[in-house]
């Protein structure tokens, strides 16, 4: 067969395997399989189960062995289709979301997408209310995915105009019109969120390492994902480390050190920070917490992309940010494990645009400079 090199080539990279009989068969391409293809029935038995990729840089800065979860590989593109499945499951198995049915949820996006998505291919509408602050891209995804999006001014949560107040109100209009038509997915306060994680990202960060993870950190918006890896992880192995890395401008690193909820500064990350405890957040078992600029956060995964190929979000700067932090306090020779949460293409107009990063006070690494033929 004339593609024996590619074959060849491909045996020899670690994850690959050559499957025997596809030598010879025109059937499969170029006779190469990946070890772990399996067939999936829909969408939603698509979320998770993601890969666990070692962060090159990170480990050799620190002598830890530095993973990400590369959640960016969900179906809609971000860590929160798990989220948005985890609510929805649970609101079907307790008839809360009849068919037919209508979703409503107030999101930053991301939760938006994975519910417009997961509802699509299991027969729901979904109406998304989020704040008009958020890139435009992820506005954008929202809409090719189907959503009916109502953008509101950004508002403090303890006035009624909040995203999240506006769309329980809705609901409940809904609901007033046709009986039990609408439900609403409340990803802040409904601990589904949190238990999801519990039994998903958490155990498979458990068996991904073989149960040899030290510590995990991540940063927090609901504080589903941070609570729910924190206690499967502590269950099963009580001196894990957990942490929290927190972007500037939210409250929950000051609240954690030092018992209150006020926050300094600010940051251009979406999707995380918080101003208040939620339910998901209030229980979750955190050793340590840092508020992280973004100064420090941006030039992370402007280096993850350029030296190692990944591209990934706001958040995720934040978190990396948080996984050497966490590194260099428990020292050389623990495996530390953080989140990739989304894509950076998510936010390409902000993250990968040098006047804007100039604007804010970001250092432009040289090689995006020139990109953009500066
Ligand atoms: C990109 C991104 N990262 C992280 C989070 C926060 O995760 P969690 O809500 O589980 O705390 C969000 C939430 O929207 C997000 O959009």
């Amino acid at each position: 067969m004339g593609n024996n090199h590619i074959v060849e080539a491909a045996s020899k990279a670690p994850g690959w395997q050559i499957d025997g009989p596809a030598l010879s068969s025109p059937l499969l391409l170029l006779g190469v399989t990946l070890q772990t293809m399996t067939i999936k029935p829909d969408l939603s038995s698509a979320v998770g189960h993601t890969p666990l990729l070692r962060l090159r840089r990170a480990s050799e800065l620190t002598g830890c062995e530095v993973l990400g979860k590369a959640e960016f590989l969900n179906p809609g593109g971000s860590i929160k289709d798990r989220t948005a499945l985890g609510l929805i499951l649970d609101a079907e198995k307790k008839g809360l979301l009849r068919p037919g049915g209508t979703i409503v949820e107030g999101t930053a996006g991301n939760t938006g997408i994975g519910m417009a998505l997961i509802g699509a291919s299991r027969g729901y509408r979904t109406v998304i209310f989020m704040p008009d602050t958020q890139s435009r891209e992820k506005i954008d995804a929202l809409r090719v995915a189907g959503a009916e999006i109502r953008l509101v001014p950004a508002a403090p949560f303890k006035d009624p105009r909040h995203y999240v107040h506006i769309a329980r109100a809705y609901c409940e209009s809904l609901n007033e019109q046709a009986p039990d038509s609408a439900w609403f997915g409340n990803q802040f306060d409904n601990t589904a969120n949190r238990d999801w994680h519990e039994v998903t990202t958490g155990v498979e960060i458990w068996e991904q390492t073989g149960g040899k993870v030290d510590g995990f950190v991540c940063s927090a918006g609901t504080g589903g994902t941070l609570a729910g890896v924190g206690r499967a992880l502590k269950s099963r192995k009580a001196r894990v480390t957990i942490a929290l890395s927190d972007p500037t401008g939210s409250a929950l690193a000051n609240y954690i050190n030092r018992g209150e909820l006020v926050a300094e500064g600010g940051s251009i990350s979406e999707g995380i920070g918080s101003s208040r405890i939620t339910a998901n957040f209030q229980d979750a078992p955190i050793d340590m917490a840092w508020s992280i600029p973004d100064q420090e956060s941006i030039p992370l995964l402007h280096e993850l992309l350029h030296d190692e190929g990944w591209c990934v979000g706001g958040s995720s700067g934040v978190n990396l940010a948080g996984v050497i932090r966490l590194a260099k306090a428990l020292g050389p020779g623990h495996t530390i494990v953080t989140v990739l949460a989304d894509a950076g293409t998510r936010y390409q107009a902000k993250l990968f645009n040098p006047p804007f990063l100039r604007e804010k006070g970001i250092p432009v690494p040289e090689w995006l400079q020139q990109s953009f033929g500066g």
